[in-house]
């Protein structure tokens, strides 16, 4: 299940209109005492911390209810990560009103995103790995659909909401019951139509829990370590989903989620908010600056003139990517920045990218990012040191002969230092739209690959050159596969994911389908591949972009892959009935720290006298990433 827009509403109103019976009572002394009733106040909610956003519906209604003439525009949507500093939504009109609202709208955003920050948190620790995080009845009195929906903008799925709308038997139903059988089958014949879930503590409950027929839909693991957990997994072979339930916490999920658990469910995400730190700034309308950053950027860029260049990926925001001469996928933009004359590249993208085009740059280019901190989840997943471990291991495995005997492959979603890496040993770097082709290239050079740091897109693209699946095998960095193993495999992959990407899910595939039948789903490689063999078309960003815009009107297309870059084909294909893939689209929060504020200073502090940070390589690691680079180039 997952709360409905209309449904978070109604829960809310009642809330609402408590709340500010609390606050403002009979009216707020202090504001309608020394402000005029027709001042205009002009505020600006902003975020103090970095943190997700959610409750914006809700914080909205709160300022309708106060005085319906407030104006509320949010800068985010429910769901988006921000950055400290980062503009969260505006709100203006009469000031007596604005300052009544104030503190409520606040409350109610504040605790919500506090939720979905932390279901983020445990998400992307659980991110390489097949796991989904629930939230659980542990919820503040009263705040239940809001609390389950915030989970839901955090990233992970709600749990049942109540005692009615799914059958759980836990111990205490089956001492009373007089066992896990009998306890199954007097619950189904009294609710036959709702889900139902076991609780097991032991791996004797377990079994007879799995002997039931038909199957329960799913079995809770209740309080077991580790181990009893893994044997959990093992004796249940993918009969009944599994779920892991206590002593979640932030330190123990990811070994929760590598036993092979389908799901874990914490109350830890509800039962302990601590509300996402955000502040409203006030002003009077006439502080306004005088020119907007939209003109500033404007104007900036217009001095600069072609001296300047502006790359956009795809996925950066809409007021980013209008001031971007070239648009498009990591490899367009790689080629776009080497072939420019510019003396500037400012690269609005994440930091891999710009690294990239300062590798490729000419002499004179300089590149700038305009947040250096926008990093890629994917490309920090392989360190240098833990790849260079790696590769020692395997030379050890195939008897000192790496460098004859495997080919190393980096995704461009990597530190410049593993591109090097790549060019020292005879290997190269692939994007998206190249990986097939790079590999083919591969393995005419050497029988094996290793590909890294996306798993996904390295068995994706190696299962569709008809590589058998067993001669693909994942490196486990603390406990590498046999020798005999690397010796049988053709391509060893590297365990890492996109934290984007990774949440479509095959029942995401299933129900789109369902809802629009006849749609075409069309994925990004970079899911994983259950989703991937459901799809009807799989590639980078640009063949994406391509399909849609070849594709006859009334087409309809469900897209796997960042929401920005699905909004605005949405935006710019209204012939075409185009959904995101999920119910919750996946925002990458790094491609969005790139603002339009962000992009404004850097151009304007081109042209003062201190101008920004440039993005550089050391030379000797450039050198090297530069010929993997080309080999790359070379091939596409
Ligand atoms: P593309 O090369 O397809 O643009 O992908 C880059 C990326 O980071 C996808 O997550
Ligand atoms: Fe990295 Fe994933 Fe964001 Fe692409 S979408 S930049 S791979 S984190």
């Amino acid at each position: 299940m997952s709360i409905t827009l209309e449904q978070l509403l109604t829960a809310a109103t009642p809330l609402i209109e408590l709340a500010l019976a609390e606050d403002i009572g009979p009216g707020d002394a202090t504001s309608q005492s020394t402000l005029d009733a027709a001042s205009l106040l002009h505020g600006r909610i902003v975020a103090k911390a970095p943190g997700v956003i959610a409750g914006l519906p809700v914080a909205e209604a709160v300022f309708r209810a106060v005085d319906s003439a407030l104006i509320f525009a949010a800068h985010v949507c429910d769901g988006q990560e921000v950055a400290t500093g980062e503009l969260v939504a505006e709100v203006s009109g009469p000031g007596p009103s604005l300052l009544a609202a104030e503190r409520t709208a606040l409350n109610f955003l504040q605790r919500m995103s506090g939720i979905a920050s932390a279901t983020r948190d445990f998400v992307d620790a659980v991110a390489t790995t097949r796991a989904i995080i629930l939230d659980t009845r542990k919820t503040l009195p009263g705040y239940r659909v809001l609390d389950k929906y915030a989970v839901s903008m955090g990233g992970a799925q709600n749990h049942r909401l109540s005692l009615f709308d799914m059958l759980m038997v836990k111990d205490n139903h089956t001492d009373g019951a007089g066992g896990i059988t009998p306890a199954v089958a007097r619950a189904r014949a009294a609710y036959p139509t709702l889900p139902i879930e076991v609780e097991v503590r032991t791996l004797a409950e377990l079994q007879e829990a799995l002997a039931i027929t038909p199957p329960l839909d799913r079995i809770m693991l209740d309080n077991m370590d580790l181990e009893m957990m893994r044997q959990a997994v093992a004796l249940t072979a993918g009969r009944v989903p599994l779920e892991a339930s206590g002593n979640v916490t932030l330190k123990t999920v990811t070994a929760i989620a590598q036993t092979g658990v389908d799901f874990i469910s914490t109350g830890a995400i509800t039962h302990s908010v601590i509300a996402l730190d955000l502040s409203m700034k006030i002003t009077k309308p006439a502080a306004a600056p005088a020119l907007s950053w939209e003109e500033r950027a404007r104007r900036a860029k217009a001095t600069l003139g072609n001296r300047l260049v502006i790359l956009g990926h795809h996925y950066q925001r809409d007021d980013v990517i209008q001031f971007a001469d070239f648009r498009g996928d990591s490899l367009k933009l790689a080629r776009d920045g080497s072939r420019t004359n510019a003396e500037y590249i400012v690269f609005c993208g994440v930091h891999f990218m710009a690294e990239v085009a300062a590798i490729l740059a000419k002499p004179g280019q300089h590149v700038y990012i305009p947040d250096r901190a926008a990093g890629c989840y994917l490309a920090e997943t392989a360190g240098r040191a833990q790849v260079e471990q790696a590769w020692r291991d395997l030379d050890a495995a195939l008897g000192g002969c790496a460098d004859v005997e495997i080919t190393p492959i980096t995704y461009v979603n990597s530190d410049a230092a593993l591109k090097a890496f790549c060019g020292k040993h005879g290997g190269s770097v692939c994007t998206s739209g190249n990986a097939a082709k790079v590999l083919a290239w591969a393995f005419a050079q050497r029988p094996r690959v290793f590909f890294f740091p996306d798993q996904h897109l390295g068995r994706n693209t190696a299962l569709a050159m008809g590589i058998p699946a067993e001669e693909i095998i994942l490196w486990t960095p603390h406990r590498p596969p046999s020798a005999e193993t690397i010796h049988n495999a053709k391509v060893v992959l590297w365990p890492g994911a996109c934290n984007v990407h990774q949440r479509f899910h095959p029942e995401d595939v299933v129900t789109v389908r369902e809802r629009h039948p006849g749609i075409r789903v069309i994925v990004h490689p970079e899911c994983d591949h259950s989703v991937v063999e459901l799809a009807d078309s799989v590639g980078s960003t640009t063949h994406i972009i391509q399909h849609v815009e070849a594709a006859p009107t009334g087409s309809a297309w469900a897209v796997g892959t960042e929401t920005r870059l699905v909004r605005r084909l949405q935006q710019e294909h209204p012939e075409q009935l185009i959904v995101p893939l999920a119910e919750r689209p996946p925002y990458c929060p790094t491609m969005g720290m790139v603002t339009l504020r962000k992009l404004t200073e850097t151009l304007e502090a081109l042209l003062a006298v201190d101008p920004p940070d440039e993005v550089t390589v050391e030379p000797e690691t450039a050198k090297w990433a530069r010929i993997a680079l080309e080999r790359m180039l070379d091939q596409s």
